[in-house]
């Protein structure tokens, strides 16, 4: 007997250990590209990156300082930021800093984008992005992070801090649904 989501089943995609793995490579692309001795300040988008952040930052050392965004997953057709909705902005001061924004996945494109953009007028010396997973055959704006982790299919995921109407987060394994 599989495990079940709403009644539909799911099949492990990336283990635990693998993502594990992962992570430490990650964290090292990251602190080779950004670090240096400076601060980096993390942002995380709520809620989806929540685990993978928490593990993310650990594996980036001391010198790090974050916060988080909420946004709604709502956009008409127009690729602005102009459409993005805060349910919570950051409250750090981002100017000259180095930025490393952080999210579970990008599907579209739409959110990175956006927040690339808002963030952008708020002059970070160096703005990055930062995903667990990319799934680019999605796309639907001219937009790539600069870190990811595994680029997967065209497969609806849960767990690792995914949800599926909230249901599946807390799963240690990413699985997707059959
Ligand atoms: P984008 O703006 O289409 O790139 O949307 C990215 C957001 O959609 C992510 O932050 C996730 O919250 C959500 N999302 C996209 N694909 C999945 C999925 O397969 N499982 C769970 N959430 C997803
Ligand atoms: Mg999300």
């Amino acid at each position: 007997m599989g495990l079940k989501i709403k009644n539909k089943e799911i099949e492990i995609l990336i283990p635990e250990n693998k993502i594990k793995a992962r992570l430490k490579s990650l964290a090292n692309d990251i602190k080779r590209e950004m670090k240096g001795n400076e601060e980096i300040i993390a942002i995380g988008i709520l809620k989806g990156s929540f685990i993978f952040f928490a593990d993310l930052v650990r594996e980036l050392g001391n010198n790090i300082k974050i916060d988080f965004v909420v946004v709604s997953s709502y956009f008409d057709k127009m690729e602005s930021s102009q459409n993005i909705v805060f349910k919570k902005d950051i409250e750090t001061d981002i100017e000259g800093k180095n930025v490393l924004l952080i999210d579970d996945i990008i599907d579209t494109g739409r959110t990175l984008k956006a927040l690339v953009e808002y963030f952008k007028k708020k002059n970070p010396k160096n703005l990055k992005t930062c995903v667990l997973l990319d799934k680019k055959e999605r796309r639907e704006v001219n937009y790539d992070a600069d870190f990811v982790g595994f680029e997967i299919p065209d497969k609806f995921v849960v767990g690792y801090g995914l949800d599926w109407g909230e249901e599946g987060r807390t799963l240690k394994d990413i699985y997707f649904v059959k």
